[in-house]
Parts: C-alpha cells; structure tokens; sequence
C-alpha cells in the first residue's frame, strides 16, 4: 500500500505550540507528514525563510515521521508534488474559519485529489499566535510557556529588547 502523506502548510513564524500539538497528532494519523513553510502573501515576515524552517526542524526533531521542507508557491501544486492527500490545519476559533473555509475550497478547486483537514486545537492553545509571542518577546516578556524550548534562543536574540536596542545604538 502507497503511503499516507500529509502537508501542515502555515507561515511558522515562528513556530509554537500550537503548531506542534497539531503536528504531533497529525504524525499520529498519517505515514508522513511534511511541515511546509510557505508564503502567506498577507503578511510581512520577522524571521528569514531559512530562519523558520530551522526553528521548525528543531521543534519537529522527536518526531520520527515529520519532514520540513521550504516552498514558495501554490500549496495546491505542492501538495500534488509530494503525492499529499491531505492538507492538515489547526483551527483556533470562529475567528480562523471563514478564512480557512476560503483557502480550502480554493485548494480543492486548484487540486481535487487533496482534501483539507481541521484539527481542533488543544484548549489551552486557543488564544496562542505567533504574533503574540512576538509581541511578548519584543517587549521583554516571557514566552517559554508558547513556544518550544529548543527555540527560545532563536527567538530571543532577535526578538529581545535588549538586541533591539543594540541596533539602535548602532543606527540600524
Ligand atoms: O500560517 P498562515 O499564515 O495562516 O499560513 C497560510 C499559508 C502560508 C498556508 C497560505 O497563505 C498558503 O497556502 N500560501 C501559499 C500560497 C497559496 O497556495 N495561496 C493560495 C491559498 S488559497
């Protein structure tokens, strides 16, 4: 039998713990999963590409069946590249749906072959964002309970106010 591949498509960025309860239990439903960060063409990035991905690789590193790959382009296109018949997203709140609801339609139009599946998140991840975490971090908060602890560092020395302030004193 061919093997079961799903795709965790987001921007991760950067990655919580949000997004690994829904890998996690993804990696648990599937052969393979591939943890994909893409471009949301939305929104303006703080971490490099190559910045997100490693935070994804190291976050994912104990789960045995996870890839992390790097795409920019068409997540329906992608998903038919690597033979995926499923595109898994966390679903936080009412907030997410109509959104969500959108892009997946749009996926199954560009890719009849793969359906999107919604993950309900942990309770306790409900009001959690990378945004949030940023917004804590930048201002000198703590974040350990958000994020992965093999991340904090990554985060930390971009994010802290104190390496702000660095580049400030150094005109940059
Ligand atoms: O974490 P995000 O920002 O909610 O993830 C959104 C993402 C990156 C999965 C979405 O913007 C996406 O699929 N981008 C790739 C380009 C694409 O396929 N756009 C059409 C989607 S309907």
């Amino acid at each position: 039998m061919s093997k079961r591949v799903a795709i965790c498509p987001g921007s991760f960025d950067c990655i919580t713990l949000g997004h690994l309860d829904i890998i996690t239990r993804a990696a648990a439903m599937f052969d393979e999963i591939i943890v994909v960060a893409m471009n949301n063409q939305q929104k303006t990035y703080t971490f490099t590409p190559e910045e997100r991905v490693s935070m994804i690789k190291k976050a994912t590193t104990g789960i045995k069946n996870v890839q992390v790959d790097l795409y920019d382009g068409l997540l329906a296109e992608y998903a038919a590249k690597k033979g995926a018949s499923a595109i898994i997203k966390g679903l936080r709140a009412m907030s997410d749906f109509e959104y969500e609801f959108q892009m997946a339609l749009t996926n199954k139009k560009l890719n009849p072959e793969v359906e999107t599946l919604f993950l309900t998140t942990s309770a306790e991840n409900m009001y959690l964002s990378s945004s949030m975490v940023k917004q804590i971090a930048s201002m000198g908060g703590d974040v350990s309970d958000f994020v992965p602890s093999v991340i904090l560092d990554d985060i930390l020395k971009k994010l802290s106010p104190e390496k702000k302030q660095k580049h400030l004193n150094n005109g940059g």
